[in-house]
């Protein structure tokens, strides 16, 4: 799995299988973390593995009751010392550098826990009274997250995302003038991708276009391709086009707008 496949598949996993995970897939991850990069490499994280039942029970509790992550036979907790980066880069790195060092490793571990087999969750949403005592951290440590690993046991769709144009001002902030738009949005680096290796065959561009769009089925698929010729075609439609396509019903044609028409993104 190349990296922005990894990161463009990797979901929030909310329900885990009860199998327990490799202890050298656990320090893979772990090592996903270190490798991070960080202000000053101070390497300014620890990252405090959890494996016991009862205690994950009772982590999932002190994370306001969030019980689904006591399944997850791993709980990781990244904490820091800001201190120390305090030491290095006073008050910047003591609120700053330190937050932004251990969210780049968390990033780090879920990708490699996706990229692995694994199914991972971000958990921010913590009593940090209660995760301090179970812990049993010094006053000095502050508690960042805690990531949940284990073998999923859903596949969770992707969340709703905006088009790439959404987040992009060019040069500065606010200015969306002369953005080439036709090599951003949907059309961007998944589908040149999948077009790509679909070879330009139009049966796997029919199965592309059911696996990319959801409410889509073959049938569909087919029209819109003898319609448009060509997935990039589709995608580059207005919606006047759209809606005069025979045989695909208003719905979908509805739907197929607000995919290809509008700022909302569903891929
Ligand atoms: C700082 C932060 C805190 C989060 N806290 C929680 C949490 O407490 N519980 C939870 O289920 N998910 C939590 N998440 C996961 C987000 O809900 C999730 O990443 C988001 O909905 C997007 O879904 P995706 O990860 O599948 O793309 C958190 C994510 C971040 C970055």
């Amino acid at each position: 799995m190349d990296v922005f496949e990894a990161i463009r598949t990797r979901r929030s996993v909310h329900k885990y299988a009860d199998k327990p995970v490799d202890w050298d897939k656990v320090v893979t991850i772990l090592e996903a973390g270190k490798f991070a990069p960080n202000a000053g490499n101070l390497s300014n994280f620890k990252f405090i593995t959890i494996r016991d039942e009862d205690a994950r029970k009772k982590i999932a509790n002190a994370c306001l009751q969030q019980h689904w992550m006591a399944q997850a036979p791993v709980h990781i907790a990244i904490v820091s010392e800001p201190e120390k980066s305090r030491r290095f880069y006073g008050v910047r790195g003591e609120r700053f550098y330190t937050i932004q060092d251990c969210a780049a490793a968390i990033e780090n571990m879920l990708l490699t826990a996706h990229s692995l087999g694994l199914g991972s969750c971000w958990v921010g949403a913590f009593q940090e009274e209660k995760l301090r005592e179970l812990l049993q951290l010094p006053e000095s440590i502050m508690i960042h997250a805690v990531i949940v690993i284990g073998y999923a046991a859903e596949k969770p769709v992707m969340p709703p995302k905006y088009r790439i144009e959404h987040y992009v001002f060019l040069e500065k902030w606010g200015q969306k003038k002369n953005i080439p738009f036709s090599s951003m949005g949907w059309w961007s680096v998944r589908t040149e991708k999948a077009v790509r290796e679909a070879g330009k065959k139009l049966k796997e561009q029919q199965e592309f276009l059911v696996s990319a769009l959801p409410g889509v089925g073959l049938q569909t698929a087919k029209l819109l391709l003898e319609h448009f010729g060509s997935v990039r075609a589709l995608v580059n439609a207005s919606p006047e086009e759209i809606t005069k396509i025979k045989g695909v019903g208003e719905k979908t044609a509805e739907k197929l707008i607000k995919m290809f028409g509008e700022e909302y993104k569903v891929l």
